[in-house]
């Protein structure tokens, strides 16, 4: 269909699905951009190492294009594991690294100490968690925000705002979730397991929102986290 960005992680346990579909797809390795992630319990400098060697063996391939700290963990300092990453940069493991899960102090924080420029943080995004300051914080450091959870895990589907909204551009509430993210200058990355909503989701791309109509959507003021995780470490927010 032209999907390219592959986004899995060592937590999805997926990663020979991901290296099946790759050699299936015949898509040659330049054209496609896989991330992945290093899990929350495995931060400290020998266990990213030892993760780099297992990348190439488990996806098939010989790079991955970004490599990202799946969660925030408090008890390793980001300093080591941040140097471990960049390691695995210098030795061709991935091209560029980045974070996951951060709230604006911690991104704020890792921009500055990372040896490697941080080129992402992959966040839960949509238009139910407008997460207006952490946006803001991520474009002032140059860093793109990834929007994970983009159509809400299907929560902005009956959402009448946003279908609404649709109407205008002969489009789903998903589209527009989607939309609105692209507008934002976001990369997106919904899921979708039928050939109908992916066709859908890649449609989105070209529907071009009003001003007013981004507006209406900022306005919402929603705060609908969907995604949990391990809060012992550190806030969300
Ligand atoms: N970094 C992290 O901690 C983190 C956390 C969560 C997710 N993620 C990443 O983000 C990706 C997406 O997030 P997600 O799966 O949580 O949520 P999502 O993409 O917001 O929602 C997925 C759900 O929406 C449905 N859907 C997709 N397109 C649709 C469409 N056009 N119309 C109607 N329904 C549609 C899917 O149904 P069907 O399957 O039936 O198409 C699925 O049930 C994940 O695959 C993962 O790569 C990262």
């Amino acid at each position: 269909m032209g999907y390219r960005h592959i986004d899995t992680a060592f937590a999805y346990g997926n990663h020979a699905e991901v290296a099946d579909g790759v050699a299936a797809a015949g898509i040659p390795r330049e054209e496609l951009f896989v991330t992945t992630k290093i899990p929350l319990g495995k931060q400290t400098r020998p266990q990213v190492l030892e993760l780099g060697t297992q990348i190439p063996k488990q996806l098939g391939m010989e790079y991955v294009d970004l490599l990202l700290i799946h969660w925030p963990n408090r008890d390793v300092p980001f300093d080591e594991t941040l140097g471990a990453l960049h390691e695995l940069v210098e030795r061709g493991i991935t091209r560029s690294i980045g974070v996951s899960n951060f709230n604006a102090e911690l991104v704020t924080r890792v921009n500055e100490i990372s040896p490697a420029p941080i080129v992402t943080n992959q966040v839960e995004f949509h238009p139910l968690l407008f997460q207006k300051t952490l946006l803001e914080t991520c474009e002032a450091l140059d860093i793109r925000i990834t929007a994970y959870s983009p159509i809400a895990r299907g929560q902005v589907l009956s959402d009448s705002r946003l279908t609404g909204i649709g109407e205008a551009h002969d489009a789903s509430a998903a589209q527009i979730a989607i939309a609105w993210l692209l507008a934002k200058g976001m990369i997106v990355i919904p899921k979708a397991s039928s050939r109908a909503h992916l066709a859908a989701n890649l449609a989105a791309c070209d529907i071009r929102l009003s001003a007013e109509e981004i507006a209406q959507i900022d306005a919402f003021g929603d705060h609908r986290r969907l995604v949990d995780g391990p809060w012992k470490h550190f806030p969300l927010e």
